[in-house]
């Protein structure tokens, strides 16, 4: 078998490849529905097949097939998932086909549970999914939970494909049934445009070519629906939005603004804004690859010439003036989680939102979503896979639009500061004005004033390492110290503190990131007190002390790494601790069940196998002068 020779000469061929209008869609179901043998199916109708895999599928299938005489187009598709499998680390399959008409790129993902991930980084940018059902079984929980996820993604377009309609008789009622139970869900769910077709993938009835067996069905094959849909162009209607990816300064006095346009139209001479600033302005030229243009649309990759010298960087966007998105830097947002490493309120995160960049920690998990049934539940951590409504905090304000109205203004993705893994991806639902309205009280007596009064420099130390390495012991040294040198001082030790404030706290991660967060706030409003503060906590992890560091001012923060070997800490064993953690008895003990990160660049760094407690608390004094 060959592939048609096309028509023309090469170069009109070419030219035709390119402007062949293109779509995305994601398939949605697991192998038992057919998925492969209807991928296969298209790929091999659709007549874009090499003859070496098609000489391959035709051997295969005699020798492992399960369809006898009959080609088994399974085989097809699941042998480049095999090869797929072996890179571990790709997700999504992305495979390519087209037909005269249309270009086709199909994004196919695993179709369990534990992939929500996976599916959602798939259906991120197509522009129809198509979702597969067993006649014989009809709506399953994975329908549900697979239509969740279209829903959440923003896809208008949904393909329902009732697939193994052979298997129940090409039973027209079945079909219907299964239909109207899928459309009354869907409606739930807002998905606006639902297109349902009987089909039998082995049988080929309806995929490309309209079935015998069914005639009462008089609506498009698969195949043909796909090549007729237009992808729901909303991006077109709403005003002119476009985020800048660069400023090209070509020569001194040319300045172009360069981005691809997210929605809307502009035409040299129209009005626009800039934001975060929003500075307005005139667009004075615009320029495509192709040279200057009239007018340029939303897909369309343009640079901007304004009117006047306005200030724009990376990562604003320049709207329509009249119109323009909001600004915030308090949002409510949808967390789809992807690291193994759970999510807990408060540990801060790059947030990457188009081109702009923040630190961002989420405030409060409002609830986890369960992806199948969509019930809310309550939950002080979410999992990998997990789906959450969360409040986030931003350090500057973005510029962004609910998700709903926008995917590209209103997605965003959460990066580990650490590791810089994708840690979860998020859709803006809205701003939050709550806090946008507490303002800060302008006090007329300060810090400095505070300070001056007591004849002092505030500061914070921060005492961290095991429990049982010597940190209570050593800052309780350093205050008798200071407090006999007529300096002002408090001590915060993680025993006491979570005796009062924090006894609603226990020894979980998310209750630990908690538990910093709090005694770093109140030790920063002691230092604006005017007092030298110590803080005596295990404070495990590395990001929380980062946070706590970042609440205060350059040269406020000594970080003390109480340096312990765990053997020493066990042996000492001063409150019977770690006998009981060996046992069991005690869960999420640090240096046992739970970990400690010693810190990388601590101010002072003691060994307190090495040096007394006195001498480590006069390292201490002697270091703050
Ligand atoms: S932190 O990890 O959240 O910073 P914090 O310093 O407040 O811990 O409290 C540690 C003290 O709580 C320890 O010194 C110990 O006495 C006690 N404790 C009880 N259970 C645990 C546990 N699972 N892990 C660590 N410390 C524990």
């Amino acid at each position: 078998m060959t592939r048609p020779e096309p028509q023309g000469g090469l170069g009109d061929y070419l030219a035709a490849q390119v402007d062949k209008p293109q779509l995305r869609f994601i398939t949605c179901g697991s192998v038992d529905d057919g998925k492969s043998t209807l991928i296969g199916r298209l790929l091999y109708e659709a007549k874009r097949l090499f003859d070496d895999q098609l000489l391959a599928l035709e051997t295969d299938s005699r020798r492992y097939g399960t369809q006898g005489e009959r080609m088994d187009f399974a085989l097809l598709v699941d042998g480049l998932q095999a090869e797929r499998e072996q890179g571990i680390t790709i997700d999504v399959a992305y495979r390519f086909f087209d037909t005269d008409r249309r270009k086709f790129i199909v994004a196919d993902t695993p179709g369990h549970e534990q992939y929500t991930r996976n599916m959602a980084t798939g259906a991120s940018t197509a522009e129809l999914a198509l979702i597969l059902v067993d006649a014989r079984k009809g709506i399953l929980p994975q329908t549900r939970r697979h239509s969740r996820i279209v829903a959440m993604m923003g896809i208008g377009q949904v393909v329902l494909a009732v697939n193994k309609m052979d298997l129940v008789g090409y039973d027209r009622e079945r079909f219907e049934a299964i239909t109207a139970e899928y459309r009354a869900f869907a409606e739930g769910l807002g998905l606006p445009d639902i297109r349902a077709i009987p089909l039998s993938a082995l049988e080929g009835d309806n995929v490309t070519t309209p079935s015998r067996a069914m005639p009462w069905y008089d609506g498009p094959t698969l195949l043909g629906h796909l090549e007729a849909v237009e992808p729901a162009r909303a991006a077109d209607q709403p005003p002119f939005r476009m985020p800048v990816q660069w400023v090209n300064r070509a020569h001194a006095d040319f300045r172009g603004f360069c981005g691809r346009i997210a929605a809307g139209t502009v035409r040299p001479g129209q009005t626009v804004r800039v934001l975060p600033s929003g500075v307005t302005t005139t667009v004075l030229a615009i320029t495509g690859f192709d040279g200057d243009r009239a007018e340029a649309r939303s897909g369309d990759s343009v640079t901007l010439l304004l009117a006047d010298a306005v200030d724009v960087s990376r990562g604003d966007v320049i709207v329509a003036a009249d119109q323009p998105p909001e600004v915030a830097d308090q949002l409510e947002a949808r967390l789809l989680w992807m690291s193994e490493h759970p999510l807990v309120a408060g540990r801060p995160f790059r947030l990457k939102l188009h081109c702009q960049e923040v630190t961002a920690s989420v405030t409060a998990i409002k609830y986890r979503e369960d992806v199948t049934s969509g019930a809310r539940l309550a939950g002080k951590s979410v999992a990998m896979n997990e789906i959450a409504v969360v409040t986030l905090s931003l350090d500057r304000p973005v510029v962004f639009e609910p998700y709903a109205a926008s995917r590209t203004l209103g997605g965003f993705i959460l990066i580990d500061k650490f590791s810089n893994e994708t840690a979860g991806a998020g859709m803006v639902e809205f701003a939050l004005r709550r806090a946008a309205n507490i303002h800060w009280q302008a006090m007329e007596v300060d810090k400095a004033a505070r300070a001056a009064l007591k004849g002092q420099t505030p500061k914070c130390l921060w005492f961290t390492g095991l429990s049982g390495a010597g940190k209570s012991t050593i800052a309780n040294l350093v205050e008798k110290r200071l407090l006999a040198e007529g300096r002002h001082t408090y001590l915060l030790d993680g025993d006491n503190v979570r005796h009062g404030l924090n006894r609603d706290l226990g020894f979980t991660e998310a209750d630990r990131v908690e538990n910093i967060r709090r005694v770093a706030e109140v030790a920063k409003l002691m230092v604006d007190a005017g007092l030298i503060v110590l803080v005596a906590f295990i404070s495990p992890f590395r990001s929380e002390r980062r946070l706590a560091r970042a609440l205060f001012e350059p040269g406020e923060f000594v970080e003390v790494f109480i340096d312990t070997p765990l053997a020493e800490c066990e042996r000492r064993d001063v409150k019977g601790l770690y006998a009981k953690a060996r046992r069991g008895e005690l869960k999420n003990f640090t240096g046992i069940d739970s970990a400690y990160e010693p810190p990388e660049a601590p101010e002072i760094h003691l060994r307190t196998a090495k040096d007394s407690a006195d001498r480590c608390a006069q390292r201490v004094l002697r270091a703050i002068g």
